[in-house]
């Protein structure tokens, strides 16, 4: 029997350069796609696969994300005063069960895999999950809810991944495949953002992980890897050919890479066509917006 996963790492401690001035004084994390900021997506998720212990990695700076989880007594009971309980109730999703949710540190934005390390006393013996939360996916079944089941299976390390543009994978960590089961594949190596030429394959990692503790020790004894960070993923390499091994995820969905201004547009456009309310008015401004960029052709 697998032991549950029910701790998630959060890593918000980055700097979000790609959106400054923006995230000069707003974390990224709380950057809004529709009507709520990254962050609620993630922890939405997360609920969704029984998460339970929400654990953020921050930096300075980030204090907007610590409040956006408190309760705000004035707000909710101004909302009261005017009976607007639908409103009372979109904030309902924002509060966190007393103790649920920790903070930690990270001093220097260095790298995710120190970002996730900073983390470690309090993942104990445990599978964990990592959640970034400027990959957003759209998808039927949560992501990481179709994880977790597959986790159930096989245990070990697991990381979701996609098929990529061959001319993209300097943008990602890529997967050697040793093994193509379908959905799940297993791999025999990692390697952190290959030029095209040198790329094992087009299938990339994205921002969902289930980590096994073994991969926090791995963190420890990591140096510097590409681009002077402490990279996660070569920590997760390590654990290739051990008992647990690692896993490649294929997740049905579509992911969105807020993390970049095209990608963050494109994920307003996608949610913004899937929301009831918006989409007749937003559909109609959208094609409005194409015939003339033809017209103007
Ligand atoms: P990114 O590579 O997107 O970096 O980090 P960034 O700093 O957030 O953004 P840019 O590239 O400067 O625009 C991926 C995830 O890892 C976290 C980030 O917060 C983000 O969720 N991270 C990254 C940390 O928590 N600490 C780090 O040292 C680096």
């Amino acid at each position: 029997m697998k032991r549950k996963v029910t701790k998630a790492i959060f890593p918000v401690a980055g700097l979000g350069t790609r959106f400054l001035p923006a995230t000069k004084s707003i974390p990224k994390e709380i950057m809004t796609l529709v009507d709520r900021p990254l962050i609620q997506y993630a922890i939405e998720e997360a609920r969704a696969a029984g998460i339970r212990e929400f654990i953020f990695v921050t930096s300075r700076g980030k204090s907007a994300l610590e409040d956006y989880f408190d309760s705000n007594p004035i707000l909710e009971a101004e909302l009261r005063r005017k009976g607007k309980t639908d409103l009372l109730e979109s904030l309902r999703a924002t509060n966190m069960e007393s103790g649920a949710i920790a903070y930690i540190r990270q001093q220097k934005a260095m790298g995710l895999g120190h970002a996730v390390w900073c983390a470690r006393r309090l993942i104990h013996d445990e599978p964990f999950a990592v959640i970034l939360p400027d990959d957003v996916i759209a998808a039927e079944k949560p992501c990481l809810k179709q994880m977790v089941e597959a986790y159930a299976e096989t245990g070990g390390n697991m990381v979701a991944a996609m098929e990529v543009p061959q001319e993209k994978t300097s943008a990602y960590g890529v997967l050697d495949v040793a093994e193509d089961m379908g959905s799940m594949v297993s791999v025999k190596a990692m390697v952190e953002k290959p030029e095209p030429s040198v790329a094992p394959s087009n299938l990339a990692v994205i921002g969902r992980y289930i980590l096994t503790p073994s991969v926090l020790r791995s963190i420890s004894r990591t140096k510097q890897g590409a681009g002077g960070e402490i990279q996660l993923t070569d920590a997760i390499a390590d654990q290739i050919g051990t008992k647990e091994g690692v896993y490649g995820f294929r997740f049905r969905g579509q992911r969105f890479d807020c993390g970049s201004k095209a990608g963050f547009l494109q994920a307003t456009v996608a949610f913004g066509l899937a929301r009831e309310d918006l989409r007749e008015e937003f559909s109609q401004f959208l094609e409005e917006m194409i015939s003339v960029k033809k017209a103007a052709q």
